[in-house]
Formats: C-alpha cells, sequence, structure tokens
C-alpha cells in the first residue's frame, strides 16, 4: 500500500507528484480527501475514475489562502465575507461563482464552484508546496463510508492512488459544512459546522433547495454514505427483542446494551462533537466484523447531531 508518514520529504513528493498532474490522498480536519489539481482538467478526470464517481457530481476545491481563492472564483459574494472570517480555515464549504479558470470535469458544467479553506497543517503544506488549488472530494469509492484514517483510504481505493499521505485520525470525522450562498443561503449538506453558528452570522438558512435552483449533489442522495453491512436507526435500544441483537453489531451514543454480537460507543459522556468524531471510524469497525446488521442508536438533532443524523439515514437507506 503506497501510505507514508507526513514527513517532509513525503510532503515534498506529494507536492511534486500533484504538480505533475497525480492523484494524492491527504488528510483534512474533516475525513482524508482525494486531490489533483483543480486547475488540471485531466489530472482531476483520474479522481473520478479512482472513485468510479458520476461525472455529474462536482467536486470541492480546496485553497490555502484569500489569494488562491481568488484564481477559482469570479467574485466573492458580500455575505461569504463573515463567513470566510468566522470559519476560515475550517470544515464550511461556500458555493460560489467560478472563474474561467477552473475546468468544467470540476463543477460537472455548473457555472458555482465549491470552495473551502482547509485547517489540517498536512493539507495545508501541501497546498503550499504545491502552489495549486486542490479538487478533492471525500477518498473513498462513490457512495461509501468516508475515510477518517489513511487505512480507510487504502482499504478502499487501494493501489489506484499514486500516495496515500498519512496524518493520523481526522478531528471532526465527519465532512464539511456545505452552503449556497445565492440566490439566498441555503444549506445542501450538514457538517462539521453546526447550522446554528452560521445562522447566527447569516440570519435563517433554507433547510431545501428551491426545486428551480436545485444543484445536483449526491452527498444528497437518499443513500449514501454507506457501509456494506446493513444499518438500521434505533430510537429507543431497549426496545430491540434480545433475538434481533445476537448475530448484529450495535453503534450506541453513550452506553451499550447487553446481548448484540460486537458494540461501540461514540461517546460515553453524550458529546455530539466527539460522537461525530467517531461516527465513520466505528462504522468502519463494526462494518468490518461483516455480522448481519448494524444497529446505530439515533442521536439528538441539534448542532452537530444534524449532520450525524442526515449520515445514517442515507447510510441505512436500501
Ligand atoms: O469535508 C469535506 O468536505 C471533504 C474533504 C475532503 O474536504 N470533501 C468532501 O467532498 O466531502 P465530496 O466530494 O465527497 O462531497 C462534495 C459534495 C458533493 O455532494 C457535491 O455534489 C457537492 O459537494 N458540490 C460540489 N460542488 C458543488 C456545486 N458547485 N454546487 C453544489 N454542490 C456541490
Ligand atoms: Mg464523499
Amino acid at each position: 500500500m503506497p501510505i507514508e508518514p507526513a514527513s517532509e520529504a513525503t510532503l515534498n513528493r506529494a507536492a511534486a507528484l500533484i504538480r505533475g498532474g497525480a492523484v494524492v490522498a491527504f488528510p483534512t480536519e474533516t475525513v482524508y480527501g482525494l486531490g489533483a489539481n483543480a486547475l488540471d482538467a485531466t489530472a482531476v478526470a483520474r479522481i473520478f475514475e479512482i472513485k468510479a464517481r458520476p461525472t455529474f457530481d462536482p467536486l470541492i476545491v480546496h485553497v490555502l489562502d484569500e489569494a488562491m481563492l481568488e484564481r477559482v472564483v469570479e467574485r466573492i459574494p458580500a455575505r461569504a465575507h463573515r463567513l470566510i472570517e468566522a470559519f476560515w480555515p475550517g470544515p464550511l464549504t461556500l458555493v460560489l461563482p467560478k472563474s474561467a479558470a477552473v475546468p468544467d470535469i470540476v463543477t460537472s458544467g455548473l457555472p458555482t464552484v465549491a470552495v473551502r479553506m482547509p485547517a489540517h497543517p498536512v493539507a495545508r503544506t501541501l497546498l503550499e508546496r504545491a502552489g495549486v488549488p486542490l479538487a478533492a472530494p471525500s477518498a473513498n469509492r462513490f457512495g461509501a463510508l468516508s475515510p477518517t484514517r489513511a487505512e480507510h483510504v487504502a482499504r478502499s481505493l487501494g493501489e489506484a492512488v499514486d500516495l496515500i499521505v498519512d496524518g493520523g485520525p481526522t478531528e471532526h470525522g465527519l465532512e464539511s459544512t456545505i452552503l449556497l450562498l445565492e440566490p439566498r443561503p441555503t444549506l445542501l449538506r450538514p457538517g462539521a459546522v453546526a447550522i446554528e453558528a452560521i445562522e447566527a452570522i447569516t440570519g435563517p438558512v433554507a433547510r431545501e433547495v428551491d426545486d428551480a435552483t436545485r444543484p445536483l449533489a449526491p452527498g444528497r442522495l437518499p443513500q449514501h454514505y454507506a457501509p456494506l453491512t446493513p444499518i438500521r436507526v434505533v430510537r429507543d435500544l431497549a426496545s430491540v427483542p434480545p433475538a434481533e441483537r445476537s448475530g448484529a453489531a450495535l453503534l450506541a451514543f453513550t452506553a451499550t446494551v447487553p446481548g448484540y454480537a460486537a458494540s461501540r460507543v461514540l461517546s460515553p459522556s453524550g458529546d455530539l462533537r466527539e460522537a461525530a468524531a467517531h461516527l465513520f471510524e466505528s462504522l468502519h469497525e463494526l462494518d468490518a466484523l461483516a455480522l448481519a446488521r448494524i444497529d446505530v442508536e439515533a442521536v439528538a438533532e441539534t448542532g452537530i447531531g444534524i449532520a450525524i443524523m442526515d449520515r445514517l439515514t442515507r447510510a441505512s437507506a436500501r
């Protein structure tokens, strides 16, 4: 497996690979990304090939700083400035009018580009040394669970990736929040930045896209982020009969219950952030056991809990 720790030498090699049109997996503070030079259509095409991702699904472009941002957007809408100030670098993705420099394959022909400025030091060093914006979706096969560790990338994509830069487990463990700004602030995907924190700056954010302006966003497909084992979301663990527990795995929020073949707890203290950080990782582990089903305990739909329940609902749809 082409996994290498994020040493100076590896980061230099990764940057050189990117400049040469290769595809490199790297850590961000949310999940691992599969990156290529966003301004090189041929390099970006390899991302779609490796992920088996349909080309109608546009990619997120990662930038180092505002100078790099200005290369990929045509203009910065007024309401973007305060969000950028508050949340960048960090796990908020903004959908902005794209510049001519961004090839259509990146945006699936949309006039907008999804951009974020990552906070992870490895991602930032790579951006700085490569000197180009990085188009990077999550580094997993299309529709599968997002990777929160280098080994998850290797398991999902294997030898197809030129290099996997290992920066350890990711901090948030859940993808960025995606916000459309025009014609009005609209949540396209709940994520690591709580929607309430955004609304404190922008005022009310629409939760549903008007059909007329609906962009294609497969992260919004009913079935997505799915492990191989069937998932069931359970609101009351006590209500699951013993016969349904044996042979199945449990992913509990604060405490396990007896009778399951295997179990994991997301956050003993009931902290939703901690639960989000462990969600995909725990699902990867329980999925590897190949049991009949994974029961996942529902969490409260506030703050980051909204993003957790969004992923669980999609992962459980079959
Ligand atoms: O945390 C993250 O956002 C991670 C890390 C690697 O940055 N990336 C990530 O990328 O989750 P991906 O490709 O798995 O999800 C990007 C989502 C897709 O659902 C895509 O449809 C949507 O962003 N998207 C991209 N460009 C868009 C655009 N111009 N308009 C609307 N949605 C867009
Ligand atoms: Mg993804």
